[in-house]
């Protein structure tokens, strides 16, 4: 695969995108990402919103643990659901980006819905080549494209796109360049949909538990206001903002209680309830 965008500058600019393109390219084995994706074939690396059947807990142990899995993927599909219940109306002609698009688990989902063409970008080649793989095995490798290219300059055409997510990948990149490179994709009226944890400018800087999870996923995690000002300054008008975050505790209490589970479930659910942190959907209107 070749390491140089289309227009022949590097994909990966800075030693910082090196090592977190290398983190995605290493941690392909993770457990928590790959048996949850065998379950229906859609991988996610993301977290899951809503409550859990309670019962999955009370099963015997022969069959407990690959129940509370499959509980997680739930969530975590639900997540993506929402995500794109938020899109506005897609025709099948418009076209989709998926911005840090992991194993493409949302970029299929979107395609299933709306039947319009999707690409989606990640700095991982492994990744890259993951999801291709996945699009191909259903057959939909023609309108659902993943390339090894940065979210912050993508090369695709100005005004060629109806809508952008970012699924939990914002915490990687500044984001006045990333809403600069949107609001050059996307078409007037085009809509933007963010979810993402952000940590809590009212009661301060960043708390040990964020700095925990930056640590872990080698991100940058920003603070609430930050997005706001960023969107404003790159002519995004936001019509919805809606806080996650109780719903999805309950994802990371069941997670806290799964085989898969990877040690990070404390920071995130000390941050969560200590009020450091959110986790926050943001959609907002090109104009
Ligand atoms: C937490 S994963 C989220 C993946 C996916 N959105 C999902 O929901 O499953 C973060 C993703 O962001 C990607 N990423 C980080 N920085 C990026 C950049 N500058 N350009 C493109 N992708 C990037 C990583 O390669 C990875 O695929």
């Amino acid at each position: 695969m070749t390491t140089t965008s289309q227009a022949g500058s590097p994909v990966l600019r800075t030693e910082y995108q090196r090592s977190v393109a290398d983190y995605w390219n290493t941690n392909r084995n993770d457990p928590v990402n790959l048996k949850l994706g065998e379950i229906d074939g859609l991988f996610h690396h993301h977290y899951g919103i809503g409550n859990y059947d309670p019962s999955v807990l009370e099963r015997p142990k022969s069959t407990k643990d690959e129940r509370i899995i499959a509980e997680l993927h739930r969530l975590e599909t639900a997540q993506a659901d929402l995500l794109l219940d938020h899109l506005g109306p897609i025709e099948p002609a418009d076209r989709l980006l998926d911005a840090g698009s992991g194993r493409g688990g949302t970029s299929i989902m979107a395609h299933h819905r709306f039947g319009c063409a999707v690409d989606g970008v990640s700095i991982s080649e492994y990744q890259v080549q993951f999801a291709n793989e996945q699009a191909a095995e259903r057959g939909i490798a023609d309108r659902v494209r993943f390339h090894f290219r940065n979210m912050l300059d993508t090369g695709f055409d100005t005004g060629s796109r109806r809508a952008i997510w970012t699924n939990e990948t914002t915490m990687y990149v500044d984001l006045a360049p990333l809403y600069a490179e949107f609001a050059r994709l996307l078409e007037y009226g085009g809509r933007y949909v963010c979810i993402t944890g952000c940590y809590n400018d009212v009661t301060g800087g960043r708390s040990k538990a964020v700095s925990r999870i930056d640590e872990q996923y080698i991100c940058n995690i920003h603070p609430r206001s930050e997005y706001f000002k960023a969107l404003s300054a790159n002519n995004f008008v936001p019509i919805t903002v809606i806080d996650l975050t109780p719903h999805t505790i309950p994802y990371w209490e069941l997670r806290q209680q799964a085989s898969v589970a990877t040690g990070i479930e404390e920071a995130f659910l000390t941050a969560y309830r200590e009020g450091s942190f959110h986790y926050l959907m943001i959609v907002a209107d090109r104009i």
